[in-house]
Order: C-alpha cells, then sequence, then structure tokens
C-alpha cells in the first residue's frame, strides 16, 4: 500500500520543494492540507481542507495520513496552542511519522516560534525528524524580489554577519529522502546547509556580476522597518526579528554541517548557481 504523505504548507518556499520531490515517488499517495485548494494536477495530490487556526478540521484531515510534513504558516496568532492540539489530533489519528521543517538553531534562536514547535514535537511522543534549514536562497526570489527588481537595492540594514545560505530545492529534496530513511534519522534534529556562509554584500556582489545594473544593499533601521510593514509583517514579528538580527551578530561562529551531501549523496547549489537560474526573477523590471 502507498505510504500517505500530508503536506502542510504547500505554498510555502519549502513546501513547495517538498511537493516537487514527493511528486515523483511512485510509492507515495500525496494529501495536501491548507485552506484554499490548490492549483495541482488532480492525479498529483489529494486535498484536504486544513486551518491551523481551526482545531475542528483537523481530525478530518489527518485519515489514513502516516507521515505529516509540517510547516508553521505565518498567521498564526497562538502557536503554542494550535500545534499542540494539532500533534494531539495527529497522535490520535495514528499518524506514525511528523518532519517539522524548523529553522537553523543559533545560539538566539529560541525566541523564535519555531523553538516552541519544537519542543511540542519532541514531547508528542510520535516518531520525528527536526530539519533545520539555514536561510533560503529563495528569499532572494521572494522577499526581495521586488526591491532588487525595482529598485536594484536590498532594504537590509548593514550588518556583515554571514549566514549561511541553502537552496530550499535542496532541502526538500533532503526532506524527501529522509521521508524514506527515516528509521536511519528518527528522533534526530538534522540541520541542513548550503557550503557558503555569505553577508549580503557579497550577495549584492554575485547579483552585480550577473545582472545588468548594479545591486546595492544598505538601509537605516526605519528603512527597513517600513520595508517589512510593506511586506505585511507585523509589528510583533518585526520586533522578534530585529531582536534575532541583532542577537546574532553576537554570534559570529558558523559551522558548517555537510549533512545534504550525507543525505541525498549530492553537492548543494552554488549560490551563483541560484542565481543563474533565477536571472528571469532577479532582472530590473524597467529594462
Ligand atoms: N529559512 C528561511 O530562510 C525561511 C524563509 C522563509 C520562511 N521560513 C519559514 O518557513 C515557514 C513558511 O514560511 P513561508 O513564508 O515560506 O510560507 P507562508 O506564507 O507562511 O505559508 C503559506 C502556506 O501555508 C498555508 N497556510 C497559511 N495559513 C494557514 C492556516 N491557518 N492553516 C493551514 N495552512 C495555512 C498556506 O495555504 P492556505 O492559505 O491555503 O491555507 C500556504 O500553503 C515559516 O515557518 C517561516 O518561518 C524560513
Amino acid at each position: 500500500m502507498k505510504k500517505k504523505v500530508l503536506i502542510t504548507g504547500l505554498n510555502s518556499i519549502i513546501g513547495i520543494e517538498v511537493f516537487r520531490y514527493l511528486s515523483r515517488c511512485t510509492q507515495t499517495q500525496i494529501v495536501v492540507g491548507q485552506r484554499h485548494v490548490p492549483s495541482l494536477p488532480i492525479q498529483d495530490a489529494d486535498y484536504r481542507y486544513l486551518d491551523f487556526n481551526d482545531g475542528s478540521t483537523f481530525q478530518e484531515a489527518l485519515i489514513g495520513i502516516d507521515t505529516v510534513f509540517l510547516v508553521i504558516p505565518r498567521g498564526i496568532p497562538n502557536i503554542e496552542y494550535s500545534f499542540g492540539t494539532f500533534l494531539s489530533a495527529c497522535k490520535a489519528a495514528g499518524v506514525s511519522q511528523v518532519i517539522f521543517s524548523s529553522v537553523y538553531r543559533g545560539k538566539y534562536s529560541f525566541i523564535l516560534p519555531h523553538h516552541k514547535v519544537e519542543k511540542l514535537v519532541r514531547k508528542s511522543g510520535i516518531d520525528h525528524i527536526i530539519v533545520q534549514a539555514t536561510y533560503f536562497m529563495q528569499n532572494l526570489t521572494t522577499f526581495f524580489k521586488k526591491e532588487i527588481q525595482e529598485d536594484q537595492k536590498i532594504a537590509i540594514p548593514h550588518l556583515s554577519r554571514k549566514v549561511n545560505w541553502i537552496d530550499a530545492r535542496n532541502a526538500g529534496d533532503a526532506i524527501v529522502n529522509l521521508i524514506y530513511q527515516f528509521d536511519q534519522y528518527k528522533n534526530q534534529t538534522i540541520p541542513l546547509m548550503g557550503n557558503e556562509n555569505k553577508n549580503f554584500m557579497e550577495i549584492t556582489a554575485k547579483l552585480t556580476a550577473s545582472l545588468p545594473k548594479d545591486v546595492i544593499y544598505n538601509a537605516t533601521f526605519k528603512e527597513f522597518i517600513s520595508s517589512l510593514k510593506r511586506k505585511g509583517l507585523r509589528y510583533r514579528e518585526i520586533g522578534v526579528l530585529l531582536l534575532f538580527m541583532v542577537l546574532e551578530k553576537l554570534d559570529p561562529k558558523l559551522e558548517i554541517y555537510p549533512n545534504y551531501e550525507k543525505i541525498t549523496g549530492k553537492k548543494p547549489t552554488r549560490l551563483i548557481e541560484f542565481i543563474m537560474r533565477h536571472l528571469h526573477d532577479l532582472e530590473p523590471s524597467s529594462n
């Protein structure tokens, strides 16, 4: 019988990539759980209504599910309650595996909501794998896309700290491998990283080298906050993000764990490869 995998957060950066790789596995029946019917070819996945803010939708969404791929979407006001209830419903429904997409564990990531959900997953009594991916390259083609295209500028304050960049496609590929090598990694927390630690000066230099106009980064904190508000972040989210950025600067150590290679046997995407793949998303809109 086919393994039934519920993908939550299909349209998130990582959800799309997990779907991309999982849909190639013929031993899997994909079920998408979210509030809107996804625009996918009908033969590729079943759809069930799921709203993390409404516990009454959990039971039906989880019928017959073996594995849940769990994402925290934005806009969940009471994360601990919603995800605690959801994980209890998973247990009651007989879900045997949960793969939770968390964020990379820096020294200060305990201030992020993902940390609370990690604790809930570990306490749930369900076998799980917690995946902690670093900074997605796709932030350039989603979060920063409009300003790169329109202003050739990334609105981020001058913070020289390097971050590790991973292609979400690589993360999706690794997660699907983990679904099929579950026992080997069961109840572990796996950092997923690319091979490059780069700051925004280095990123804009690479963009400038690849695009027809120079791309710069720099913004005052006021400009940065305005840009976050334009992108739809609420004041609470902005506060947590700013605090996180300031705290992270205090911890410059960033060791690279080659788990992507270990799990998939492949080399991670390089930033320049990612930029070349997405030139059409980044080229100046006025060109
Ligand atoms: N490491 C990184 O660089 C990085 C970058 C970005 C995000 N992230 C993390 O990745 C996660 C996803 O963020 P994202 O911005 O990519 O995606 P997102 O916009 O937060 O999530 C969109 C997806 O979640 C579903 N969704 C939204 N509200 C829902 C609800 N109440 N109940 C059920 N499903 C719901 C949406 O479908 P419906 O609207 O149809 O329900 C859609 O499929 C977050 O935890 C974020 O912190 C990490």
